[in-house]
């Protein structure tokens, strides 16, 4: 009787609500002719505070997968209160639309929801993770896959992903390096380009994009010891050097939204950070989008130990220029009470729920708040063949050929003879397509057994199988099988690696082998001196000295997504030649880490050590060099660079620099090659790197064909900042390297840069 009775009571006051929306819907008030901000301003005047603060508000939809904590659970009840601005994690067309219904009839102005979605490597369709597409070095694909990605989430009613994820990192104990472009602030500015245009289109709102995220601003690539959630804390000379420039070059391309880090940076944390949310994001790069924070990172500064309590939190995070609070219900349940008590302005409040709506308008949520739930973009965008085209061609050039002792790779499907493929990948399939694929349609993914088994079809190569091992764990028992399988074969594929959960957020690692497990197995099938060919899947770089020594060839294949198994057996077989080149540093062991390309010389450096004198900048068990530098990736053919000329010997600073080199192809096999060009500023306060990658470009060369390749840099390119944070321009003498790889020192040429 009581529940009927509390029933009745609900229906009543829904029915009051929807009574009250019919009387004061925005849509019919606000009219799309006007500019937007005059649209804004006349529907802020008619929302209460409380409405205003909703819009700062962001909940995980019920039921959803979180990243941390599920604070609150009530999304109805909040949406028909109007204390939604946007829900994270709902990803059914279904499921969206009804919770848009909620809002546009329910609440009492109808302002549509915002709906943002983790889609960081495809959608339905998964391609490659994002550290595997930046080894093709292709910016133009990089841009397909994220513009592909784009049309499947928002054909599913996602109007907002939170991605690219630029962060810069040194250190792959870190598990979510997979989710960046690798250690190097050109390159991963240039892909953080290419991804904000993919997702965004050529313009915010255009059909079929959705909202980017820059994140995690800043530095969360850095985390002390590669522990996931950690401190940061670095001089403002490394910030601006290293790490701010791909967030600098997201905000340049546009990037309508921009996601603040867990990390402290230099004792504040992120998301109560002024200096970097106002200072440096709004009036240093002028940037006029909307600022979210990462999951409950508001409440979490509790912890952080920067504030006394919530409300604190509450203030000290819209003061340092937070728009949207993610997850925390911190701003709901505590800004009016700061308001009221005069600790946070109207103004700061109204700016924040402005920046929301005006993205809303921007997008045509108030013209359509539907405009994303559209049956037949449904039917038509999500997983068209051509998009399974991409993510193959994607795979295909993330792949990067490690080692290929006397040219074993690529096989032959002319010759007689027994493959056996022998570890815990060979029977997998879904495992392949890595972390951060949360929406994928993983029914047509393709494993690495089926597509090899086609490959093969019709000729006499013949593969076996056997498991051997799990991924991680003690059990040998397969170790037999994997010997009986692997003596009768005349090559052994070992398909090993991580796991899809061994990488990713809260996957940090401080052992960076393959596990134990699995390396013992290549261990024992070793001694049966059969050739061995590792195709490994991970998700960050690996310690892989033992099987450098080892092994007669090594693939790194990443978690390649939908197409791993085709990409695999096409690159096998030499049906496409391997072109990825790596955008993270090998190290030779977990003790050589942070290790990265563009370091600093030092006062004795290592380039000076010789046996007898060892008082240098130097290891006394390992070299400094790593195992497989930055922009290092072999291929079935030799790529030879000769005749490097400058444009001048000495420029000014506002000239450009042309550089022009030839680059062979000497194999017998055509191929794409990524140039690099790499410079040294040899003589300034703050002191340089040993290199810097300044541009690259990826080129298909056919056999025996040499091509001219062409750079331009203008010098003020060449600027770095100082301790203050001052632009200094370029001034003194250069070297240059034209190079196949950041450790190819063969073609340096030297320049100098006057007033
Ligand atoms: C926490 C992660 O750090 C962030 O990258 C992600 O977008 C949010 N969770 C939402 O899932």
């Amino acid at each position: 009787m009581k529940r009927k009775l509390l029933v009745w009571v609900w229906l009543v006051f829904l029915g009051i609500l929807n009574a009250q929306v019919h009387k004061d819907s925005p849509n019919k008030n606000i009219s799309s002719d006007s500019p937007i901000n005059k649209r804004v301003a006349t529907l802020l005047k008619r929302m209460t505070l409380d409405e205003k603060i909703g819009q700062m508000t962001q909940f995980a939809f019920y039921g959803s997968t979180a990243t941390g904590a599920v604070v609150d659970s009530n999304t109805i009840i909040h949406i028909r209160r109007g204390e939604v601005g946007s829900l994270l994690n709902a990803d059914n067309f279904e499921v969206i639309r009804n919770l848009q219904k909620e809002a546009v009839n329910n609440s009492r102005l109808g302002i549509p929801i915002l709906f943002g979605m983790d889609v960081i490597h495809g959608f339905r369709t998964i391609f490659p993770i994002p550290l595997a597409q930046s080894a093709s070095w292709d910016l133009a694909l990089i841009e397909k896959c994220e513009s592909i990605a784009a049309m499947e989430s928002s054909a599913s009613g996602i109007n907002w992903t939170f991605a690219p994820m630029v962060d810069i990192s040194r250190d792959p104990r870190w598990g979510r390096v997979l989710e960046g472009a690798g250690e190097d602030p050109y390159l991963g500015s240039e892909i953080a380009k290419a991804r904000v245009k993919g997702f965004q289109g050529d313009k915010i709102g255009s059909a079929n994009s959705v909202l980017a995220c820059i994140k995690h601003f800043a530095a969360y690539g850095t985390v002390e010891a590669g522990r996931e959630y950690n401190t940061t804390d670095m001089s403002l000379q490394n910030l601006f050097n290293f790490y701010l420039p791909p967030y600098k070059a997201a905000v340049d391309a546009n990037a309508a939204t921009l996601m603040t880090a867990f990390n402290e940076l230099n004792g504040v944390p992120c998301s109560a950070s002024k200096y970097l949310l106002t200072d440096i994001l709004r009036n240093r790069w002028n940037f006029k989008g909307m600022v979210v924070t990462d999951y409950t990172a508001i409440p979490e500064m509790l912890y952080h130990g920067n504030v006394k309590n919530e409300e604190e939190a509450a203030i000290a995070s819209l003061n340092a220029g937070v728009d949207m609070d993610m997850q925390g219900s911190v701003f709901l349940k505590n800004l009016k009470q700061a308001y009221l008590g005069k600790k946070v302005t109207l103004k700061n409040i109204e700016e924040a729920a402005s920046r929301i709506l005006k993205l809303k308008i921007m997008i045509g949520l108030f013209d359509n708040p539907y405009r994303f739930l559209n049956e037949e973009n449904l039917r038509n965008n999500t997983e068209r063949p051509e998009f399974d085209a991409t993510a193959l061609e994607m795979a295909r050039k993330s792949i990067v050929l490690l080692k290929n002792n006397q040219n074993i790779l690529p096989l032959s499907l002319e010759k007689k003879y027994t493959i056996a493929m022998i570890g815990p990948y060979s029977a997998d399939k879904t495992g392949l397509n890595g972390e951060w694929s949360l929406s994928a349609n993983k029914t047509h993914d393709v494993s690495p057994y089926w597509a090899i088994t086609k490959k093969i079809e019709g000729n006499s190569v013949k593969i076996i199988r056997s498991l051997g091992c799990t991924i991680n764990g003690t059990d040998t028992a397969g170790y037999a099988d994997a010997r009986r399988i692997a003596q009768q074969a005349d090559i052994v594929l070992l398909m090993m690696g991580e796991n899809e959960n061994m990488s990713g957020e809260a996957h940090s690692r401080t052992s960076i082998t393959i596990p134990d497990v699995q390396r013992n197995l290549m261990k024992v099938l070793k001694r049966i001196g059969k050739p061995m060919v590792l195709i490994l899947t991970n998700g960050r770089p690996l310690d892989l000295s033992w099987e450098d020594a080892n092994l007669d060839a090594i693939l790194e294949t990443w978690f390649l997504g939908r197409k791993s198994g085709d990409a695999m057996a096409d690159i096998l077989f030499g049906d496409y030649n391997p072109s990825g080149k790596l955008t993270m540093t090998f190290p030779r062991t977990i003790g050589q880490v942070p290790i990265y390309y563009n370091h600093k010389n030092t006062g004795r450096p290592y380039s000076l050590a010789t046996s007898t004198e060892r008082y240098h900048s130097v290891y006394i068990d390992v070299p400094n060099t790593p195992l497989y530098p930055f922009g290092y990736g072999l291929s079935y053919t030799n790529y030879k660079i000769t005749d490097v000329r400058l444009n001048k010997k000495i420029l000014n600073q506002r000239e450009v620099l042309k550089v022009t080199a030839k680059v062979t192809n000497s194999g017998k096999i055509d191929g794409e090659n990524t140039v690099q060009l790499y410079i040294q500023d040899l003589v300034n306060i703050p002191t340089r790197p040993v290199k810097e990658l300044k541009a690259f470009g990826k080129f298909l060369i056919r056999k025996g064909e040499t091509i001219k390749v062409e750079f331009s840099i203008p010098v003020t390119e060449f600027s770095f900042y100082d301790d203050k944070t001052n632009l200094i321009p370029p001034i003194g003498e250069f070297k240059l390297w034209v190079a196949n790889s950041s450790d190819d020192n063969s073609k340096e040429v030297n320049f100098a840069v006057v007033k």
